[in-house]
């Protein structure tokens, strides 16, 4: 604190001062305007030119240390792709109509994670309105990481490290099951990895065709299958997405289609998710997917959504448990096609 004939030049504490120092660089006019300021304040003679310095300096550094705003402010979550609605963004973060009220130090952390967060190919954006001038808190240590808890606690007794992340939570599993069998009672579920959904689907009533290629895998499936007293309502397969459609249809002309293609694994390609990247590898499902009576595919939260072929999509963001963290939330968007 600098003091001129009882006006002071105030830097209060340490926070203000990094953030002068190490905050956007002021320009050089502004930097060569404060250091000639504090030159007036400490070695000119006149005492009226000392305190007009002062005051020119409190000024300078008023604008440079933005104030922070502290106590409930309003947080705005808007963008995504069309289908995202407020009332979607609400189930996911428990906001009204897109808006909530909360701490400040919050707000900043909820910006930190969901402003630009990929949702179906689009970004949203998290927003708070400032006054002019202020901004939001630093982000707290303890915002700025996040535990994941992908793949943790897996529902089915039979896994391994593969299948442990791409299997459905249950209640997801037994939602896809729901959407699927309320068309129709057989569903195809080619890509069935541990089986979640397939299991899922089973509880809920369906006769489900399960295949997968990877034969360890349907090992495994088989035995959760067992586990959940489920078995005699799945027949398991191994082999290629494209050949058990291909005879699946023709044995069960009449099908709901289940789709869960592998993403790519724990390292997943966050930002080039789309039909081609995701789908094509497992051949052409294109008239698989036009002629099944039903349809769910189970997609990257970061999937181009607009790149599915055809048909009259209802998406879904896919939430296991709001505890999760907000932007883990969204385990994945759950496109259904029924209409046909
Ligand atoms: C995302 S996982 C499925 C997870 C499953 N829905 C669950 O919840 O347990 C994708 C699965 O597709 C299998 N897969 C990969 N390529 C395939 C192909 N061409 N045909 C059939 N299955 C394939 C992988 O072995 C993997 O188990």
């Amino acid at each position: 604190m600098l003091k001129a004939e009882g006006d002071a030049v105030f830097i209060r504490g340490r926070t203000e001062l990094d953030r002068v120092l190490n905050g956007a660089a002021p320009p050089q006019t502004e930097v060569d305007a404060l250091k000639s300021g504090l030159h007036t304040l400490v070695f000119h003679p006149s005492a009226a030119e000392r305190m007009q310095a002062t005051r020119d300096l409190n000024q300078r550094l008023e604008s440079l240390c933005q104030p922070i705003t502290t106590g409930i402010v309003n947080l705005t979550v808007t963008g995504g792709p069309p289908w995202l609605t407020p009332q979607k963004i609400d189930a996911w973060l428990g906001t009204t109509h897109g808006e909530i009220a909360i701490d400040a130090d919050e707000a900043t952390a909820w910006v930190h994670h969901l402003d630009g967060f990929l949702i179906g190919g689009r970004p949203i954006s998290a927003e708070v309105a400032l006054a002019k001038g202020h901004r939001l808190p630093p982000l707290a240590r303890k915002h700025r990481g996040r535990a994941r808890q992908t793949g943790q606690g897996c529902w089915l007794p039979f896994n391994d490290e593969q299948g442990r992340l791409s299997a459905s939570p249950r209640p997801i599993a037994i939602k896809h099951g729901e959407m699927l069998a309320a068309q129709e009672h057989i569903v195809f579920d080619p890509c069935c990895g541990l089986g979640a959904d397939a299991i899922g689907a089973a509880l809920v009533g369906a006769t489900v065709l399960a295949g997968d290629i990877c034969a360890t895998r349907i090992a495994l499936a088989r035995k959760n299958a067992a586990h959940f007293g489920v078995s005699d309502a799945i027949h398991f397969e191994v082999g290629p997405a494209a050949e058990t459609l291909q005879r699946w249809s023709k044995s069960h002309p009449v099908h709901s289609l289940f789709l869960d293609p592998p993403w790519g694994g724990k390292e997943w390609d966050r930002q080039h998710m789309n039909y081609s990247a995701l789908m094509e590898p497992l051949g052409d499902l294109c008239p698989f997917i036009a002629a099944a009576k039903s349809v769910v595919i189970k997609l990257p939260r970061t999937f181009d959504t607009l790149t599915l072929p055809l048909h009259t999509w209802e998406f879904s963001l896919a939430i296991a448990s709001r505890d999760d963290h907000i932007a883990d939330r969204v385990r994945m968007i759950t496109a259904h096609s029924s209409d046909k």
